[in-house]
């Protein structure tokens, strides 16, 4: 009777990461192929609980937070020729049954309020020729959507996280680099470990001067 109980899965590969939907069944990390995940992605609002209002950039000062860029953009782009080193992006895949899927996605909702619409990928975990899951629901800001900043150099990137007020958009990178650490040892994400140093170094700086 599982074979024909319609299951969904989503992929998370932002703060899903650390922060679960509010109900399913089994998390598994795996990566997705053919995209980067890079900090393009401005945010005004709260990316994490819709109704408080303390944890959001403003539209003077918005936060940054990731979104997937396909490879096939990516290579237009100076970006691609400074770190070469990418391939596939980790994180992790919820599976949602029929019955949680309404509230995941009212859940969810928000986030297409900040240009995220949904899309579909296969899943992979390492040593498996074949995905784990097809076709996952994952919520990417394309280069189209009205949120989508695009490149800037990663000094620039690490201030505007900083300087983001109260601090949530500099816990989101350190929650997602950390939470990349322990599902994926052995993935390096440059974009996201370079930031995630160069943030925590301007923070030293700005408590040692
Ligand atoms: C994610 O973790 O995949 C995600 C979270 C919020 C918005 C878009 C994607």
């Amino acid at each position: 009777e599982e074979a024909d109980k319609t299951e969904y899965w989503v992929f998370g590969y932002g703060s899903l990461v650390w922060k679960p939907p509010p109900a399913y069944n089994k998390k598994v990390p795996g990566y997705i192929k053919g995209h980067v995940r890079r900090f393009w992605q401005a945010c005004t609002f709260n990316y994490q609980n819709q109704r408080s209002t303390d944890h959001r950039g403003t539209i003077e000062k918005p936060g940054r937070v990731v979104t997937l860029i396909p490879i096939e953009e990516w290579k237009l782009l100076d970006d691609f020729h400074d770190h070469k080193e990418d391939d596939v992006t980790w994180g992790i895949a919820y599976k949602i049954s029929e019955e949680d899927i309404k509230e995941m996605m009212d859940y969810l909702d928000y986030r297409e309020k900040n240009g995220y619409t949904i899309h579909y990928l296969d899943v992979y975990q390492l040593g498996s020729g074949e995905p784990i899951v097809k076709n996952a629901m994952v919520y990417i800001g394309t280069t189209k959507n009205e949120e989508y900043v695009g490149p800037a150099p990663l000094n620039s990137l690490a201030l505007q996280i900083c300087e983001c007020p109260s601090g949530s958009n500099r816990e989101y990178l350190f929650k997602l680099a950390s939470a990349l650490r322990e599902i994926a040892p052995d993935a390096y994400d440059g974009h996201l470990f370079d930031l995630e140093e160069r943030v925590k170094n301007m923070i030293k700086k700005s408590e040692t001067s």
